[in-house]
């Protein structure tokens, strides 16, 4: 039987043997005491990357974005997002749970914002209201289907956030994707928040590691508070040199996965599912309602053939390209998802 297609996410790849080379030759010493050098390394090189100070390495992306807005936001006080965000869909209430942290969400616009109806949403601090703290945004958005945030509007969203005083927190567990689709520098990207938490192990094709990157003085409390969760680690240099390798080789070919991705979408439009202008990333939102077809039918059916789906709820569903998909896995997978949709 033919090789399984995996379109489920970016997550799902495997370390290459020149990564895994790089992970076995790493310096290492214990990360706890500040003292693995390769981990030191990597927290300078992408701290440097986004135009700031200083980063600090983390299991998780949902580590990241906690200690980031546990950075920005007291307990009792409020945080700003889009519904649709993962640190409040996917990080299992860790905000409210760890943090203390009230979440008000505005209502997703296909990943895309309004500042006008954030700045509406700021309370501002005093005795009677929760105070808001902080605004976090996505980029890229993921179950925005992998929508770029115009550089215009995040620069509107810096002006709000300094007119109210307010922080601004990007989850940037796919900002390298956002960078190679427009264009925009990463460091320019970087300068307009106050926390920024990227991720190594979605696009890049690292197995695990995320960074916070923020101001010298962030970045020490954001120590404290990753000790906290548990996730001071040790001789974690075998990882983090894995991130680094990513970053060297795995930044550029990211232009692959968006033109496999816009091939998917091309081929599926036809059927009505996809909005072949909605997919500018690696990401191919699925929309199942005006389709006699459901998101869970058609994942089922097409894994029985081998290709592999997210079914995100009953009429949405979603196809990522990554690392370890060619263009032989595209070929098969438009073979398999246009036969289903035709049948
Ligand atoms: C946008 C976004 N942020 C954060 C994360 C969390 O990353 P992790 O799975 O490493 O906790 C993910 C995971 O897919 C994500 O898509």
């Amino acid at each position: 039987m033919a090789e399984v297609v995996d379109l489920r996410s970016d997550t799902v790849t495997r370390p290459s043997a020149a990564m895994r080379e790089a992970m076995a030759n790493a310096e290492v010493g214990d990360d706890v005491y500040g003292e693995d050098p390769t981990v030191n390394a990597l927290e300078a090189r992408v701290a440097a990357l986004f135009g700031h100070e200083a980063a600090l390495f983390t299991p998780t992306g949902s580590m990241a974005n906690q200690i980031a807005v546990q950075l920005l936001v007291p307990p009792g006080d409020e945080l700003l997002c889009d519904a649709d965000a993962h640190v409040v869909t996917y990080e299992i209430g860790a905000a409210a749970a760890i943090g203390g942290i009230s979440t008000r969400t505005w209502s997703p616009v296909g990943g895309d914002v309004d500042p006008d109806v954030v700045a509406a949403m700021v309370r501002p601090e005093g005795y009677h209201a929760v105070a808001t703290r902080a605004i976090a945004v996505e980029q890229t958005h993921n179950r925005g289907g992998g929508a770029v945030i115009p550089l215009s509007t995040l620069d509107s969203l810096r002006e709000l956030a300094d007119r109210a005083g307010v922080g601004l927190h990007c989850d940037g567990a796919r900002i390298w994707h956002a960078h190679v689709a427009d264009g925009v520098p990463l460091d320019r990207y970087g300068r307009l928040f106050d926390t920024v938490s990227v991720c190594l192990s979605k696009g890049l094709g690292a197995p695990v590691g995320s960074l916070v990157v923020s101001s010298r003085e962030r970045i020490e409390r954001a120590r404290v508070l990753r000790k906290r969760m548990g996730g001071g680690m040790r001789q974690v240099g075998v990882l983090a040199a894995a991130g680094d390798y990513a970053l060297t080789h795995h930044i550029g070919r990211l232009a692959d996965d968006h033109v496999r991705a816009g091939r998917l979408a091309e081929a599926l439009a036809p059927f009505g599912i996809v909005d072949a202008a909605r997919a500018v990333t690696n990401m191919v939102p699925l929309d199942f309602t005006k389709s006699t077809v459901d998101a869970p039918g058609f994942g089922a059916a097409a894994r029985e053939r081998g290709v592999l789906v997210s079914v995100l709820g009953p009429r949405v569903g979603r196809l990522v390209t990554h690392l370890d998909l060619d263009d032989a896995g595209v070929d098969r997978a438009i073979e398999v998802l246009t036969g289903l949709l035709s049948g």
